[in-house]
């Protein structure tokens, strides 16, 4: 019979694969001692500390800028380092993040998301000369992309648009919010270029506006409108 949970206890219930031994994943349950203001990844580590050094996952900050932690956490794409076990309703289900293969446990192979992050050209492009100080830009101009500048690449709004899920070829909104960023900075000069790419079929109007992306974003971001905007923007420029 399964014991009763002892006070300040938690059961983590974490779907575990490791494709050297396991036929398919499974569940594996764990409790342990939690203090008021844990987190998910805190109790990750007890369990990879104290229970079971096996378990893998991915996390470097602890703080929520890296964007390596995310992962389903009760059902929800989030970053476990963010979220308070005492928020949360026990038991916690920890999965991997959906849509990208699976290396081990919670491990996810990431390279699949990077190939369509580069290929907006996620990058500064100016080839003006070099002024002698900065390249000026007034505050109205720096706040039209400001939202999307704070992007930490976590995968989780990618990996949780039904459109990812059923055609791997779309660049996914992680990808277009990378994008947006450039398109919309005044001091950058291959916005056409950038939104050629947009326009084409893995692009933006794949996007069928589900708001999946915007719910699960960490930042805050709103995903769902730089879409849309960025879809604007083909069609404005006759792209
Ligand atoms: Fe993560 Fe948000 Fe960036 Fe998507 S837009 S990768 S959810 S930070
Ligand atoms: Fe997918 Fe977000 Fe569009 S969830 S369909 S990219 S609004
Ligand atoms: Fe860096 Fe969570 S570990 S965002």
């Amino acid at each position: 019979m399964t014991r009763k949970l002892k006070t300040g206890e938690l059961e983590l219930r974490v779907l575990r694969y490791n494709p050297e031994i396991d036929d398919a994943p499974h569940w594996e349950e764990y409790r342990v001692h939690y203090e008021p203001m844990d987190r998910v990844l805190d109790a990750l580590h007890k369990v990879k500390w104290f229970e079971d050094g096996s378990l893998t996952f991915r996390r470097s900050c602890a703080h929520g800028i890296c964007g390596s932690d995310a992962m389903v956490i009760n059902g929800v794409n989030r970053l476990a380092c963010k979220v308070l076990v005492k928020d949360l309703k026990h038991p916690i289900t920890v999965e991997p993040l959906r849509g990208l293969p699976v290396e081990k446990d919670l491990l996810v192979n990431m390279e699949g998301f990077f190939d369509q992050f580069k290929k907006v050209m996620p990058y500064l492009v100016n080839d003006e000369p070099v002024p002698a100080g900065e390249r000026l830009q007034s505050p109205e101009e720096r706040e039209r992309f400001d939202d999307t500048t704070k992007c930490i690449l976590c995968a989780a709004c990618t990996t949780s648009c039904p459109i990812f899920w059923s055609d791997g070829s779309y660049f996914g909104p992680a990808a277009i919010v990378n994008a947006h960023r450039f398109v919309f900075d005044s001091r950058d000069r291959a916005g056409d270029e950038r939104l050629r790419i947009l326009g084409q079929k893995a692009g933006a109007f794949k996007c069928r506006t589900t708001f999946n992306c915007t719910d699960a974003c960490p930042r805050g971001i709103h995903v769902t409108r730089a879409i849309q905007e960025v879809k604007r923007e083909v069609l404005d420029r006759s792209i």
